[in-house]
């Protein structure tokens, strides 16, 4: 992946989360002078804020291996076991998408998690039985966009528990900087606090709008890559002065033009913009809320007043 030459290896280049920083480096401090793994994490928090950036950190910072899988691609039993038993003592075993483990996998995970020891199955029938296979002592890090999502048993099995939080535009322009520099582009402060403050408070957007302006900054051979070059690729990307992409405007103007401004139902807005649920509920929604354009009440979604201000819209006349 080309986001690998710029992510940050250690936690002290790690840059925003303060709270996470603070917690990981005496955790990960502690387990390190008794001589143990680290304890099982779980991340969440919507995509793009460095949940995989930060299991990579943990592994570095401990020491260890990394081995990396995802929810979906676990189909049976069999591959999480291989997974396990493959793993040499302190290594992390990264399981990102961890919600959507099957109850089979989850199962296995259990004892591993809670006795590094694993229950296998063999032969069939009346003869079947299990046996028991110990496992070295590993951490397991899990990524997913809400704590929620997880069964109770699982969320449960972990004993530290981190929520990724959108950052401010005074981190991400430091961010910015940052991979501005090691990618070779000469982008001055005012365009790295303009890309910063368009990027949803995420870095993976912040890192993938700062290349499309380079992009615009070469072929339009411009010397000083500064804020004026910047605003231009932004709104070639139709990204908005609040960062919003088409896909946050449409949801917006859908609320605001085709259920005025009341509130609605999940489902209702996903068929009316034409997405799924989980992509509104994981992806657009959380920023929308984060910035005070949406909340959420007892009768669903309802767009706020600066939603309204935001496109120049008239407030309905019996908007509450
Ligand atoms: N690149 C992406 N996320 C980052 C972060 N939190 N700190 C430093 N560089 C990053």
């Amino acid at each position: 992946q080309v986001d690998r030459a710029i992510r940050p290896q250690s936690l002290a280049e790690y840059i925003g989360q303060p709270v996470v920083k603070e917690q990981m480096d005496i955790f990960m401090q502690a387990a390190r002078q008794r001589g143990e793994p680290l304890d099982h994490s779980l991340i969440f928090g919507p995509p793009g804020l460095g949940k995989t950036t930060l299991a990579n950190i943990i592994a570095n910072e401990m020491g260890a291996e990394i081995k990396t899988t995802s929810g979906p691609v676990l189909e049976r039993a069999g591959d999480l076991a291989a997974l396990l038993t493959n793993l040499e003592e302190g290594d992390v075993l990264f399981i990102d998408e961890i919600h959507r483990l099957s109850p089979a996998i989850e199962e296995v995970l259990y004892p591993a998690m809670e006795d590094y020891q694993i229950d296998i199955m063999i032969g069939e029938g009346p003869a079947a039985r299990s046996i028991k296979i110990d496992i070295p002592p590993f951490t397991l890090v899990g990524a997913t966009t809400r704590a929620g999502l997880l069964t109770s048993p699982l969320r449960d099995r972990f004993g530290i528990v981190q929520r990724l939080e959108f950052y401010d535009v005074e981190s991400l322009t430091t961010i910015v900087k940052r991979s501005a520099s090691k990618l070779g582009v000469d982008l001055d402060g005012p365009g790295c606090f303009e890309v910063a403050r368009r990027s949803r408070g995420t870095p993976r957007i912040a890192n993938r709008l700062l290349r499309r302006v380079r992009d615009v900054a070469q072929v339009g051979g411009d010397l000083i890559v500064g804020q004026k070059v910047a605003q231009r690729a932004l709104d070639m990307l139709s990204v908005d002065s609040q960062g919003f992409d088409h896909l946050d405007r449409r949801m917006l103007l859908t609320m605001i033009e085709k259920f005025d401004g009341r509130p609605v139902g999940l489902d209702s807005i996903a068929a009316a913009v034409g997405e799924d649920k989980d992509t509104i509920e994981d992806v657009i929604e959380p920023f929308l809320i984060q910035q005070g354009f949406v909340i959420r009440t007892p009768r669903g979604r309802q767009v706020t007043k600066r939603a309204y201000e935001h496109f120049d819209y008239q407030l309905p006349q019996d908007f509450e």
